[in-house]
């Protein structure tokens, strides 16, 4: 069953729902009943954000509100392809150690992004001549030598990200490219090798709701499924616009088909980007689809987390990759709890929305 909230958790949560001057918890009420990350638990659920290393090591609050607040990390850029594997036979682990450590010591989950991508790689991949073979090769031995340094320590790994384009066929990537479709298959057998607890996901963007590419999706992870080819859950990316809000009732459509074929499924990468000027009125709006894909996901046995892209708007990727919209995090650049922050709250407080039965398996 999904859990319920103690009465004590929700009427001392409930009397800090307005929002803080400072965003510090208020004196007096130990810090894990007023987290996100507990309320989170309480309802059987991972709740989360994806980690800049720059901050994190030189940002104290930074460090202080991830680890209050949030019970899962996962690296936004360091496991990439290019940081981890910078040389052919170089890897450098020095920035996923250091968070895997920073997990470890705060009592956190950690999600392993990514193995198998057509962006962030190195220059001597990109640029290097390599045999079908000789690529199949290194492929192998990249993803088992990542998912063995960290097998234990990593519990779920994002394995391919972004295979499939918005028609709906695969993308031409340097792997299909090379090794042929097959590779989709090849690479999640060779993770469960390496680290046969871990729960391996397929992860994009845009294959939120039901259309052309939602649908390949779920049509190549059925094939998948079906082959015995060892995929456990599908990462929904989910870097939505205020502006152009998703159809809610398509996103748990999808959960729920996805589900059907035994997936998992997590909320990867969730952020609401907003067109400047930011207003009140738009961060309201905000909040409620933060609010709403929340129940979404809490209503579904199958969703399992629910991460963010970051959680302060004064690190995000959001006005660098789109110069005039910003504002997409929970907590603005100063720490303090936007309306979105209290409207995910509210929704972990909401009883009703998704006490259904579900696995128990909470890796
Ligand atoms: O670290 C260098 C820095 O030394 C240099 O001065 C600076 C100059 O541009 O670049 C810095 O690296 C950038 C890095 O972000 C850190 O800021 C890279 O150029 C830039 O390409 C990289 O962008 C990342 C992008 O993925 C590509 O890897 C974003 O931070 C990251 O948020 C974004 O994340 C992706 C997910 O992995 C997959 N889903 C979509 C999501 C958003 O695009």
């Amino acid at each position: 069953m999904r859990k319920k909230i103690p009465l004590f958790m929700i009427l001392l949560a409930t009397a800090i729902l307005a929002p803080s001057a400072t965003g510090a918890p208020p004196a007096g009420l130990p810090k894990s009943i007023l987290s996100l990350r507990d309320l989170a638990k309480a309802r059987g659920i991972k709740i989360g954000a994806a980690v800049a290393m720059e901050p994190l090591f030189s940002d104290a609050l930074y460090r202080e509100t991830l680890a209050r607040e949030f019970g899962m990390i996962t690296p936004e850029n360091c496991l990439k392809f290019r940081s981890v594997h910078p040389r052919r036979y170089r890897y450098d682990f020095r920035a996923g150690d250091a968070l895997a450590g920073f997990a470890a010591d705060n009592g956190m989950k950690m999600r392993g992004h990514t193995l198998v991508w057509h962006e962030s790689l190195p220059p001597w991949l990109i640029w290097g001549i390599f045999s079908r073979e000789e690529m199949a090769e290194i492929l192998k031995e990249h993803i088992q030598t990542v998912v063995g340094h960290y097998r234990g320590r990593i519990t779920c790994w994002d394995v391919v990200n972004e295979a499939v384009e918005k028609d709906g066929r695969l993308r031409e990537t340097i792997w299909l490219q090379n090794l042929g479709p097959g590779y989709l298959e090849d690479v999640f057998r060779w993770a469960h090798e390496a680290d046969p607890e871990a729960k391996l996901y397929y992860n994009d963007y845009g294959a939120e709701g039901m259309d052309q590419k939602a649908d390949a999706v779920y049509r190549l992870l059925k094939e998948l499924r079906a082959r015995g080819v060892p995929v456990h859950g599908v990462g929904l990316q989910m870097h939505f616009e205020v502006e152009k809000p998703p159809n809610l009732e398509h996103v748990a459509a999808n959960i729920k088909r996805l589900a059907e074929l035994g997936l998992e499924v997590q909320v990867t990468e969730l952020d609401l980007r907003i067109q400047e000027p930011v207003t009140e009125e738009k961060l309201a709006v905000q909040a409620g689809i933060y609010r709403d894909l929340l129940k979404i996901c809490l209503a579904a046995p199958a969703c399992r987390a629910f991460m963010m892209w970051g959680f302060t708007d004064r690190y995000s990727w959001i006005p660098d990759f789109f110069p005039g919209r910003g504002a997409a995090l929970i907590f603005d650049r100063d720490y303090r709890p936007k309306p979105a922050y209290y409207a995910l709250r509210e929704a972990l407080l909401t009883e009703g929305a998704g006490n259904r039965s579900r696995k128990s398996d909470r890796r």
